[in-house]
């Protein structure tokens, strides 16, 4: 279920509690977004001028996303911490490098107390005007937050680095689409919510963006929930769902039309 609404309304809709609150926080870089990208150039290229996203945001709230807000109303959103050992939720938290310190900082203001940092490794650098730096930025960071007990953990007991590649979908498949500027691979959110959820658990997304989170999390039998304040990527990501939601249902037998993909196609929308 996918609403379109700030996530500070979410008592509103009677959501249950989250076992994963799995969310991609605005970075605040404002109208620096493209600053060391090449689409701040007509095709990458600095002899040929200033693109239209030169000086321009990723979307209308990248400025001023006040991050005690946001963990406040996450811990709110996350389920109470259970006596059993093993079962406790979690909030995998996307961010810029600088914002992780006061992320771990403030969350303690919430009881979320332990945290671990997790690095993406990609195979490539948006940083490319940065280039006569020499070292340029492939990675992507997140935090792994939790109150006091360790989270769930799946993995069939077995470790797991807390550096990772990162997974990117298949853009030829019918099922892909590109939405949003900052929209995370689905088969790097479904590794995610793999370790951390079991079939059934709820894992939310309070800043939804494309919906991607909500997509991986319904394709692996998840209940998923999110919130989208912007109405273009709120009724973009709903249509995206919905097309995915139409294969399954092609896919398992239910649906009354024929969509013509083919199975090899199911990408996007299987359970691995
Ligand atoms: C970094 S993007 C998320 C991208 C997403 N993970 C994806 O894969 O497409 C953050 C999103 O949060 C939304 N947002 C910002 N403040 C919000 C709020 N208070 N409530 C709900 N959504 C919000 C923005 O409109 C933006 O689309």
């Amino acid at each position: 279920m996918l609403i379109n609404d700030h996530f500070q309304n979410y008592k509103s809709y009677g959501i249950p509690k989250a076992q994963l609150v799995l969310v991609d926080i605005p970075y605040n870089v404002s109208k620096n977004a493209y600053g060391s990208n090449p689409a701040w150039y007509i095709d990458g290229d600095n002899k040929k001028g200033q693109s239209k996203l030169a000086g321009k945001s990723f979307f209308n709230t990248d400025n001023d996303f006040r991050i005690s807000e946001f963990l406040h109303f996450c811990s709110k959103l996350m389920k109470k911490e259970p006596k059993a050992k093993g079962q406790a939720p979690a909030m995998i938290v996307f961010c810029a490098f600088d914002q992780q310190f006061e992320i771990i900082e403030k969350a303690k203001r919430y009881g979320i107390n332990g945290y671990i940092n997790l690095v993406f490794r990609k195979k490539f650098s948006a940083q490319v005007l940065k280039a006569n730096m020499r070292i340029v930025g492939n990675a992507e960071y997140a935090l792994l937050l939790y109150r006091n007990k360790l989270p769930k953990f799946n993995n069939n007991k077995k470790m797991i680095f807390n550096v990772m590649d990162w997974k990117t979908d298949d853009k030829k498949s019918v099922l892909y689409e590109k939405i949003h500027p900052n929209q995370k691979p689905i088969r790097l959110l479904k590794k995610l919510i793999k370790i951390f959820t079991d079939p059934g658990d709820v894992v939310i997304d309070p800043a939804a963006g494309s919906g991607s989170t909500l997509i991986a999390a319904e394709a692996l039998g998840r209940k998923a929930y999110g919130f989208e304040i912007n109405k273009t990527f709120f009724s973009q990501a709903q249509e995206w769902i919905a097309k995915c939601r139409l294969f399954r249902d092609e896919m398992t037998g239910f649906a009354n039309s024929k969509i013509l993909m083919d199975k090899k196609q199911f990408g996007l929308w299987d359970k691995n």
